[in-house]
C-alpha cells in the first residue's frame, strides 16, 4: 500500500474476526513503531504484546472504551520507559508517535486497529499498571486492539481548507 493511500484509508476498527496475528506480522508492526520519530531519538517506549484470552476479556473490565478487546486477539500496549526519558515529558508524544506508526503498519498488512487511550487519565494509567503489575518507571500511554476486520470499514472526509493558514492565523 501506499504510504499516502494507507494514512487516507486508515479507519478505527471495533470488531475483529477470531483469526490469530503471526508473530512475523507483530515483529514487522512493532518494528515499524520503533522507527517513529522521538525527542533526542530518545526512543522510550516498551511495548506489552497482549495476546492471552483471559487478559483481553478482561480490558474492558478495566478500561470503560475498550470493549473490542473481546474480539481483539491481541492488543499492545504502549509504555513509556522514564529511565529512557532525555526530554521532559516528551516520552507522551514519541509514543503517541510509535501508536500511529503501529496503527498505519498495520493497516498496510490488512490489520484492523483502534487507539484506546490511557494517557492523560490518572484513573486508566493506574488501572493498567495494576492489571500488569507495571513496575514504577514503565507508565501506560496507549492501547492498541489488533486483528483482521469483521466490520465494513468506511471512507472518511476529512479535508477542510479553512484549517490551512499561511504565515499567520
Ligand atoms: C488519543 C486517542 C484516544 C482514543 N481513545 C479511544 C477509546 O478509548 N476507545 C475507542 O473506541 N476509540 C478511541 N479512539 C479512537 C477515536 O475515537 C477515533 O480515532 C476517531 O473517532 C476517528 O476515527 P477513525 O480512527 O476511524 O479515523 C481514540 C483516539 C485517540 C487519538
Amino acid at each position: 500500500m501506499e504510504t499516502f493511500d494507507a494514512i487516507i484509508t486508515r479507519r478505527s476498527c471495533r470488531k475483529f474476526k477470531d483469526k490469530k496475528i503471526s508473530k512475523e506480522l507483530i515483529e514487522e508492526i512493532l518494528k515499524a513503531a520503533m522507527y517513529a520519530p522521538s525527542a533526542y531519538n530518545e526512543q522510550p517506549w516498551q511495548f506489552i504484546v497482549i495476546d492471552d484470552r483471559k487478559l483481553l476479556d478482561e480490558i474492558p473490565n478495566i478500561h470503560p472504551h475498550a470493549n473490542m478487546c473481546k474480539t481483539a486477539p491481541l492488543a499492545i500496549l504502549v509504555c513509556a520507559d522514564l529511565t529512557k526519558e532525555l526530554s521532559e515529558n516528551m516520552y507522551v508524544l514519541d509514543c503517541a508517535a510509535a501508536t500511529q506508526n503501529i496503527m498505519l503498519s498495520a493497516h498496510d498488512q490488512n490489520i484492523g486497529s483502534v487507539w484506546v487511550g490511557i494517557y492523560f487519565r490518572k484513573d486508566h494509567i493506574e488501572a493498567f499498571t495494576k492489571f500488569l503489575n507495571l513496575p514504577k518507571h514503565i507508565v501506560p500511554i496507549s492501547l492498541v486492539p489488533l486483528g483482521y476486520p469483521d466490520e465494513e470499514i468506511k471512507k472518511a472526509t476529512r479535508f477542510k481548507k479553512d484549517r490551512i493558514h499561511y504565515n499567520s492565523f
